[in-house]
């Protein structure tokens, strides 16, 4: 059986690419990072691959790709070397009921909220939402109604500080230690621990999660642990304090908000300690609504390896691996389209970031075959190695298409150095006997990413289609701001 999932089971036509819908649904699940908007995708899909045919998305992140095609049946393979991806990846194109997370969630909760809560009570028979902390020391203790609007601040009580530091000292006993590069531009470093980045109280309160998450049957499981890797930033000590939005005019508000956990491992002075169990009840939630409403349909995707999809036996290969070691596997001369969003140099340093999500589900990365340029100079990973990497992943899938094939890049530039690589890419593109067909801006849903706009940069992300026989464009003309021509820089 699959699930149709309503807000996937829609054809976008080619005004949709203008106005996307942002991330809503299944899609808002999970924060992945550099996620690409699904319309342009799925419309690329159902112009450059028939049915029946094959897409193969080498750099899959969480799946965007990969999930649109299924909804519109065409055969798969999506690789990342991030294990974090491919596990999202998988719970979401064959996703669980909203009626089995729901049980899930009854369970954890039997199991675990009280624990968690007692960690968090406070006054009479109250439990704390939010902790604030200005440089090492927790100053306010909220509590919040059901809604999170109307909330009582109070300063924490000699109870409030014994309790904290009941937990001050935990050791975690089923998380592994997790591995930090030193790269100030994310403000990671090797020194970074586990008590740098949550209070003790929430290490505990994950493990209890943890513990009870492994009490379930396995076929439960899955939904319960990728939720928490989505709800772990905001139960970590990176929750900035917004002051200074409220809504009062003239002089400013000195009224302070909950802000998120931005892109990186900065630990702000002022922060939030949320409570736990608070931030796991909001995500699950967010899931089963998701799924709440959802239709099925007989059939659901056959999983299998890349010879199974090969062979017509399976519908999806989704592998967790260096795409450069893995895509040979593919038979020569069967892909329809490659449809992919690469890293782009050095612009998110996508194993790194995901450290805490991996080590959540007890996943040890490959780091040595992440393709990027980090910052982090024991990596030894710079632009010589990146170009040649991409080099290498053009002239491997230049093999797989077949002669009618398509291969889609989706592309930023935020330096001349990425911009090279396109220059470098085209060249190749040639001298493997692929043509540029042309290129049109991505258009993301309102506030839904920054867009760079120093000099030099790119106005916007384009999506640049290259094929192997020359008429594809015709195609794709009336894709709004299509142009045979190169990106428009800034
Ligand atoms: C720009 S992201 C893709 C994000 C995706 N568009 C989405 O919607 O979630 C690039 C991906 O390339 C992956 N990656 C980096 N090096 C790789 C390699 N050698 N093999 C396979 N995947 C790799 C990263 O883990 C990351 O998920």
């Amino acid at each position: 059986m699959q699930l149709v999932i309503p807000e996937l089971a829609y054809i976008p036509q080619v005004e949709a690419l203008s106005r996307p819908g942002g991330y809503r649904g299944l899609y808002a699940f999970h924060k992945y990072w550099g996620k690409k908007p699904s319309e342009p995708i799925r419309y690329l899909i159902e112009h450059l691959c028939p049915e029946g045919g094959l897409v193969v998305d080498p750099f899959m992140g969480s799946g965007i790709a990969a999930i649109e095609a299924l909804q519109v049946g065409r055969r798969v393979v999506g690789i990342d070397i991030n294990p974090a991806a491919i596990r999202i990846t998988k719970l979401l194109v064959s996703p669980p009921t909203s009626e089995a997370v729901s049980e899930a969630f009854r369970r954890i909760k039997s199991a675990a909220k009280a624990a968690i809560e007692s960690s968090y009570a406070i006054g009479e028979g109250g439990t704390a939402s939010h902790f604030l902390w200005v440089e090492g020391r927790m100053i306010k203790v909220w509590q919040t109604n059901g809604s999170g609007h109307a909330r009582v601040e109070t300063e924490p009580t000699p109870a409030d500080l014994e309790l904290l530091e009941r937990f001050d000292g935990y050791t975690p006993r089923m998380l592994r230690q997790p591995r930090f590069f030193n790269n100030a531009r994310i403000n990671a470093s090797d020194a970074l621990t586990l008590h740098d980045l949550f209070t003790g109280r929430a290490l505990r309160n994950i493990e209890l999660l943890l513990a009870a998450i492994e009490e379930l049957p396995e076929e439960m499981r899955e939904a319960l642990r990728l939720s928490l890797t989505a709800a772990v930033g905001q139960m970590s000590k990176m929750v900035f304090a917004i002051t200074g939005r409220g809504k009062t005019t003239g002089a400013g508000s000195d009224r302070i908000e909950v802000g998120s956990w931005v892109i990186g491992f900065w630990r702000p002075a002022k922060h939030f300690e949320v409570n736990v169990w608070n931030c796991f009840e909001r995500r699950v939630k967010k899931l089963i609504k998701a799924l709440s409403g959802a239709t099925s349909k007989p059939e659901a995707p056959i999983l299998g390896d890349i010879q199974e999809v090969n062979a017509s036996v399976a519908d999806c290969a989704l592998i967790n691996g260096n795409t450069l070691d893995r895509l040979p596997e593919l038979q020569d001369g069967s892909v329809d389209l490659f449809i992919t969003d690469p890293p782009h140099s050095d612009r998110i340093p996508y194993l790194e970031l995901s450290e805490l999500w991996n080590m959540i589900l007890g996943e040890t990365p490959d780091y040595a075959s992440e393709i990027i340029v980090s910052n982090a100079k024991e990596r030894s990973k710079g632009a010589k190695e990146y170009t040649a990497a991409m080099t290498k992943f053009l002239e491997i899938a230049t093999t797989k298409l077949n002669a009618q094939g398509s291969l889609v890049l989706f592309f930023n530039a935020r330096s001349e150095s990425s911009w090279k690589f396109f220059e470098n890419f085209r060249t190749t593109a040639d001298s493997v006997g692929m043509n540029y067909n042309g290129c049109f801006p991505l258009v993301y849903s309102a506030g839904s990413v920054v867009q760079d706009n120093r000099k030099g940069a790119l106005k916007t992300d384009y999506g640049l289609v290259f094929s192997r026989a020359a008429t594809v464009g015709q195609r794709l003309r009336n894709i709004p701001g299509w142009m045979s021509d190169i990106p428009v820089r800034g």
